[in-house]
């Protein structure tokens, strides 16, 4: 598997080789019709490297509809800004096909800037039941589910196996292994991804809802916030960090940097998505980790959903080939190797059960549970707004400028103005 450097790059344009000519079933996956033309395809950073050879393989096949990859940054806000200010450009945007975060769904619906897809042309029946959810707005398919996700708990299973101790279910668990054991062997106890930007929402959101909580209600007109449950969740990542078990250098850490400092045997435990299991049996850790559900603070906790959908630009200039290309992405053999070359988690539900797939993979039943019981990030068509404003009052809390308590009311005053705007 090629691993790709992540850091530090800017706007990418890779365009995609293209060779050989038409293969006869290639016609055959979508019906006809027109508007059938070579495609630009944004997504965010590829961390894993693997979707250019992917497309290579359309590329050869559909020489008339050829994609050309555009790779935007590896920070979900830094794709999003991107991605919208190309949208809200007088002309019609130079992205035709846009590989969304699945929480955009909302807001670049009600902007009018992807179109509304029809059901029957693609195999939503063969997904996990969750992801078509992200897809839709207002009651239609607005994109297709291309990638899930979902948070897992990585430990080093050398050193609970030598210690005697199982892998935690709960926070007091995670915390007591992460204040006593990780020491003793030079490391630090706990990460997850607590710089401010998407990735800290997602931490902060899977602590709130762990701890029975939620942040908005409704369509995301209702802020619900201001909780007893919200101010245990922030509570116990804040005190981490003032504890000392979560080092301070996570507050600086986006998905590659944790997973990095786990796999160079700096952490006991890290938060992270699957890639970096896969990622981790690479590494001078390989051999030596587990994954398990994210802990709550009595049990089991539960992961924000994660994964990415495929949307249409509506101005897309060829929106034929743009629903076949979909099509294609979301077709059993590439989703197959969106997990074997990609390592991320494939929509279609049937992978999950493949026995050699759970062979290679071992947590994939563990995912499946994991994506299965997910919960949604709060659904708003302001919801880059919203995320803004959690991904800074939370560092505030993590950073010990602000109690817990205040920042969650402070989050709750400012969720409101944005709300009922
Ligand atoms: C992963 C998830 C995505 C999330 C992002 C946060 O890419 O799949 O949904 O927004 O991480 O950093």
């Amino acid at each position: 598997m090629r691993w790709k450097r992540a850091a530090g790059r800017g706007l990418l344009v890779l365009a995609v080789v293209l060779t050989g000519c038409v293969s006869s079933g290639a016609r055959a996956e979508v019906g006809g019709g027109g508007g059938r033309g070579p495609l630009t395809l944004a997504t965010a950073g590829d961390l894993t490297g693997y979707l250019g050879p992917l497309l290579e393989g359309w590329n050869r096949t559909h020489p008339a509809e050829r994609v050309t990859l555009v790779e935007l940054p590896d920070s979900a806000d830094e794709t999003h800004a991107q991605m919208a200010t190309d949208l809200r450009g007088g002309d019609r945007g130079r992205f035709d096909v846009l590989n969304i975060d699945v929480n955009w769904t909302s807001e670049f619906a009600a902007a009018g800037w992807i179109r509304p897809l029809p059901r029957d042309r693609f195999p939503l029946d063969s997904f996990l039941p969750p992801v078509v959810d992200t897809a839709t707005y207002e009651g239609r398919l607005y994109a297709v589910p291309y990638v899930t996700n979902a948070g897992l708990l990585l430990y080093r299973k050398d050193i609970l196996d030598r210690e005697g101790v199982q892998p935690p279910r709960t926070w007091a668990e995670l915390e007591h292994a992460a204040r006593t054991i990780a020491p003793k062997y030079k490391l630090g106890g706990y990460a997850g991804q607590f710089l401010p930007y998407e990735g800290l929402t997602v931490n902060a959101a899977e602590a709130v809802y762990s701890a029975g909580g939620s942040i908005l209600g409704g369509e995301g007109t209702r802020v619900t916030v201001d909780s007893a449950a919200a101010r245990e969740g922030i509570g116990f990542l804040a005190r981490g960090v003032r504890e000392g078990w979560i080092p301070r250098e996570a507050l600086t850490y986006k998905e590659e940097e944790s997973k990095r400092a786990f796999q160079d045997g700096r952490l006991l435990f890290l938060r992270n998505w699957p890639y970096a299991v896969v990622s981790a049996q690479g590494s001078k850790v390989a051999g030596k980790i587990g994954a398990v559900p994210l802990p709550g603070p009595h049990g089991p906790g539960k992961s924000v959903l994660g994964g990415s959908d495929l949307a249409v630009n509506t101005h897309a200039r060829h929106p034929d080939s743009a629903a076949r290309l979909i099509a294609y992405l979301t077709g059993e053999d590439v989703q197959r190797r969106v997990l074997t070359e990609g390592a991320l988690p494939p929509v279609r539900a049937a992978l999950y059960a493949d026995p050699a797939l759970v062979r290679r993979f071992p947590y994939l039943p563990t995912l499946r549970t994991a994506v299965l019981t997910a919960a949604p990030r709060p659904k708003s068509p302001r919801y880059d707004q919203v995320s803004l404003v959690v991904q800074a009052v939370v560092h505030d809390a993590l950073t010990g400028h602000e109690t817990p308590g205040r920042a969650v009311r402070r989050l709750a005053r400012e969720l409101d103005a944005i709300a009922n705007r």
